[in-house]
Order: C-alpha cells, then structure tokens, then sequence
C-alpha cells in the first residue's frame, strides 16, 4: 500500500489557496518545534464567515496538503463551524495520515485557531477604541 493516500499527493502537489491576504483580519502562526515546520493562515472573515483563506506553509508534505484541505474545508463557513475543526477531521478528509505524520495535521488545526484568536482580539480592540 502507498504511504500516502492519493488525495495527500495531490494536496501537496497542487496545494489550494497558497498565498497572502493583504487586507486579512485575522492571521496565525504556528510552528512544531521539533521539526522545525511552520504554517501561517490568513482569514478574511465578514458577518462571522470566512469569506477568504489563504495560507504559507514551509513544511512537509504532509502539512502542505493538511493546510491546503484544512483552507478548502472552512472556506465559505461560518465560524461556527470553523471552531469545530479537528485535525482528525482534516486527517480523515485527505483519507488518512501515517500516525507518525498526524501531527503535521495538528499545525492545521493550530493555525485555523490561532487566527481565529487574532479575529477576536481585533474585533475587542475594535470596540474599545
Ligand atoms: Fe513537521 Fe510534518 S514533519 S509538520
């Protein structure tokens, strides 16, 4: 059996949604420490949907065609549903991961939340000043 399914291949091959949002409103970094991977998510979020989604990953394979699921799978979304995301679903919607390279999944899953996190703190300061 192949170590990766073919929809991993062609995530990582032809990666969805790779890039920048200059006007994003809200943005995440995170990083695996032990291997040294990197992913970075841009949300352009408007009336609590994620209307635009771009991301920046220097990583594996893996978590190239996690992050590039992961984008397709919150794109048009509300935030709802985007809280909800898990790395198990990003895993099963590529058709699986080896478990040695589940955590390169967790970076998705990391990311999502993290800008998500950067949308709220905006909207707080936004309200305060
Ligand atoms: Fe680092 Fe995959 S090996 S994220």
């Amino acid at each position: 059996m192949a170590l990766y399914s073919e929809k991993v291949m062609d995530h990582f091959r032809n990666p969805r949604n790779v890039g920048v949002i200059e006007n994003a409103n809200g943005i995440g970094e995170v990083g695996n420490a032990k291997c040294g991977d990197i992913m970075k998510m841009y949300l352009l979020i408007e009336d609590d949907i994620v209307k635009d989604v771009k991301f920046e990953t220097f990583g594996c394979g893996s978590a190239i065609a996690s992050s590039s699921m992961a984008t397709e799978m919150i794109k048009g979304k509300p935030l709802s549903e985007v809280r909800e995301l898990t790395n198990k679903a990003v895993a099963e919607a590529l058709d699986g991961l080896p478990d040695y390279k589940m955590h390169c999944s967790v970076l998705a899953e990391e990311a999502i939340k993290n800008a998500l996190e950067d949308y709220e703190k905006r909207k707080a300061e936004k309200k305060l000043s």
